[in-house]
């Protein structure tokens, strides 16, 4: 993924991306409401799904390199790609990430974030608050001319800070007509190191913060990711433009969205 090509997007191709992002947008603030104690991970992937399909859209992560679900639901020690399942029950306490990519006329709008259900622990919350935090002070770096690694440093500084760790295994990414694709996004790093942001590129920014160890484990079921510790992770997601005046976030809610 990171040896291919980046590529620069045109205004036009950009506002391809904003319509899937605005849709990916929408499909969050949708799901919302159902994020209670006793819905269960495959009821909110299936309205997803649902969802996804009146507006005319397709859900990229559906049978993408053989995930089985149109969303992944990743909840307490899971870092990302938690696997809907109408076993999976949410509880009163449970912090969820819901992570979704619908596919709109050939552009991927991908983002997700970390919900509470019921009320959050005191370290749950906090480890929540401080995830989405790191990615406003990582998409904050974004300009011509800054370096990929201004954005990881901007990221692992404030969590580090914090007392948490940031997931290496696991890095934003270009993306375009295509899902995952140059360049890579690490949410750690060095101020100064990596390649130089450019006017037309397009990629996410995904920190997964941990509340112990940074390292993780892949599940049997070879998607779920989970803590080795077994201790929280969030995750909070936008897809940016780079812009000549600075960035361009392509997936801010309706109600951000300026006029
Ligand atoms: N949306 C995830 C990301 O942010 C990717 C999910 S791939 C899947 O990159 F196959 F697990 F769905
Ligand atoms: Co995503
Ligand atoms: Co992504």
């Amino acid at each position: 993924m990171d040896n291919e090509p980046i590529i620069l997007m045109s205004s036009r191709e950009i506002e391809k991306m904003r319509q899937a992002g605005q849709m990916a947008a929408e499909l969050l603030a949708y799901l919302e409401p159902m994020v209670k104690p006793g819905v269960t991970t495959l009821e909110l992937n299936d309205a997803a799904e649902e969802w996804t399909q009146k507006r005319g859209a397709k859900s990229a992560p559906l049978g993408y390199h053989g995930f089985p679900k149109s969303i992944c639901t990743s909840v307490n020690e899971v870092v990302c790609h938690g696997i809907p399942n109408a076993k999976q029950v949410l509880r009163d306490g449970d912090i969820i990430n819901i992570d979704v990519t619908p596919l709109v006329d050939g552009y991927h709008g991908d983002t997700s974030k970390t919900y509470f259900v019921g009320e959050p622990s005191p370290i749950a919350r906090k480890l929540v608050e401080v995830t989405e935090e790191c990615l406003w002070r990582g998409i904050r770096e974004v300009k011509p001319g800054a370096k990929i690694g201004d954005i990881g440093a901007a990221i692992q500084e404030y969590a580090e800070a914090q007392g948490f760790s940031v997931v290496r295994d696991f890095v934003g990414h270009g993306v375009g007509r295509t899902f995952h694709t140059a360049p890579q996004i690490p949410h750690y790093g060095t101020r100064g190191k990596g390649k130089k942001l450019r006017p037309g590129m397009v990629f996410t920014i995904e920190p997964m913060i941990n509340e112990g160890t940074w390292e993780v484990e892949i599940l049997a079921d070879k998607w779920t990711a989970v803590t080795i510790d077994r201790k929280l992770s969030a995750q909070f997601e936008h897809t940016i433009a780079v812009t000549e005046e600075g960035v361009d976030i392509l997936t801010l809610p309706p109600a951000l969205v300026p006029a």
